[in-house]
């Protein structure tokens, strides 16, 4: 599956702001214009699937600080609005989720001041023949549509700052929106593996079988276990390994109760060095290696800034690793690396995209123009 289009509006610098997505999507711009805003519109789509959208948006400071600061056109509402369209290719399927949340109605409504209120969710399955609405939500009850074709209440009402999402996610009354959570449930983002000495990467972690790395990466050296006892040998691994930090080679002894790892470096034969001793930069080379090449891949990984305390040097491992991961996995990578931009365009043959702010707006430089990208329309604003 593919996530096809991402949309979001009044989501921060988001103004409003559609854009196609390609397997292998590169972001570029200078500090501030709204890089990370777009990374965060994507988890907080994830976060819907989850259930977990109001506690992230109140862990953000609340809808207030959410909320596009601008102004607004005449008539507008106050609203946070993200979607999404996936498309399913094995199946012939598209499916597209949308969510608007805006402030809570005075007392005595129901629900806190800072949480978003989810004003409207809509999932649609097109089948080829155009969009059909499967579930509806505005306010607290829940429309869904059932084997006759008809739209009928799901039997529990939704809380004000619950997603019907998340409600149905394990359902079986929709296979579509159990397909569609299913892949959004399994995203990884990536952003800024902490490297300080109590990190969880530098300390072993439970020895339980890790297909994936988890986004703090406290299970590294359980993914590169897991490789290497159910893959004997990683050549791959070692090689982009040997490249990126200078001839190290990566150990991996086999785990009891826990999972650990050790780099050999030349100059040092006679010892091994354990994640304590790592730098900072071998220490994250090494955790987006787990994220890259783990021994199953996610769907889309999401990875914001990887080449922060890189030399340039790795970066060309780096793009290495991403063009692999490529193969299985669409890709989002947010850089301020033009080297990395570069070499991660030149081996997946894409352009990358520039980032920009117009008026305090997010806005992709020339989009406009090829179409890819389409706002809403000129602002009429107050
Ligand atoms: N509610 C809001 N309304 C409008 N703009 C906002 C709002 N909240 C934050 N911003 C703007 O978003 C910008 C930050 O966006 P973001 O963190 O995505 O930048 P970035 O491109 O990732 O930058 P960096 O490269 O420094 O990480 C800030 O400049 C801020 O002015
Ligand atoms: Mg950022």
């Amino acid at each position: 599956m593919l996530l096809k289009s991402m949309s979001a509006a009044q989501y921060r610098s988001l103004r409003a702001i559609r854009m196609e997505l390609d397997g292998v999507n590169v972001f570029i711009g200078v500090n501030g214009v709204g890089k990370t805003n777009l990374y965060r519109g994507l988890q907080l789509v994830q976060a819907a699937v989850r259930g977990t959208f109001a506690r992230e948006i109140a862990a953000e400071g609340g809808m207030m600080q959410a909320l596009w600061a601008g102004p607004r056109r005449k008539q507008e509402k106050a609203r946070l609005a993200f979607s999404v369209e996936v498309e399913d290719e094995a199946n012939g399927l598209g499916f597209s989720y949308r969510i608007e949340a805006g402030f809570r109605p005075p007392p005595p409504a129901a629900g806190f001041a800072y949480e978003p209120h989810i004003k409207l969710e809509e999932f649609t399955v097109n089948m080829g023949r155009g969009p059909v609405t499967m579930m509806k939500r505005e306010g607290p009850g829940i429309m869904l549509r059932g084997d006759r074709g008809r739209m009928s209440p799901f039997a529990e009402t939704a809380m004000v700052s619950e997603t019907a999402i998340s409600m149905l996610a394990h359902e079986a009354a929709s296979p579509e929106i159990a397909t569609f959570c299913r892949f959004v449930e399994q995203w990884r983002f990536f952003h800024g593996f902490r490297t300080d000495a109590q990190s969880p990467l530098r300390r072993p972690c439970l020895a339980v079988t890790a297909p994936l790395l988890d986004e703090d990466g406290g299970n590294l050296a359980a993914v590169f276990a897991t490789i290497s006892v159910n893959r004997q040998e990683m050549p791959e691994i070692d090689k982009i390994l040997a490249d990126a930090l200078g001839g190290a080679e990566l150990v991996i002894p086999y785990p009891e109760q826990e999972a650990s790892i050790g780099l050999s470096l030349p100059d040092f034969p006679q010892r091994v060095f354990s994640a304590r001793e790592f730098s900072d930069g071998q220490l994250r080379f090494l955790a987006l290696t787990g994220a890259l090449m783990s021994y199953r891949l996610p769907p889309l990984i999401a990875l914001n800034e990887p080449e922060a305390s890189l030399h340039p040097n790795m970066l060309e491992p780096l793009a290495d690793m991403i063009a692999t991961a490529a193969k299985r996995s669409q890709i989002w990578i947010v850089t301020h690396s033009e080297r990395l931009a570069e070499a991660v365009s030149e081996r997946c043959g894409v352009r990358f995209r520039h980032v920009v702010r117009q008026d305090g707006k997010t806005w992709i430089e020339g989009m406009r123009l090829t179409g890819e990208i389409a706002g809403s329309g000129d602002d009429d604003e107050d």
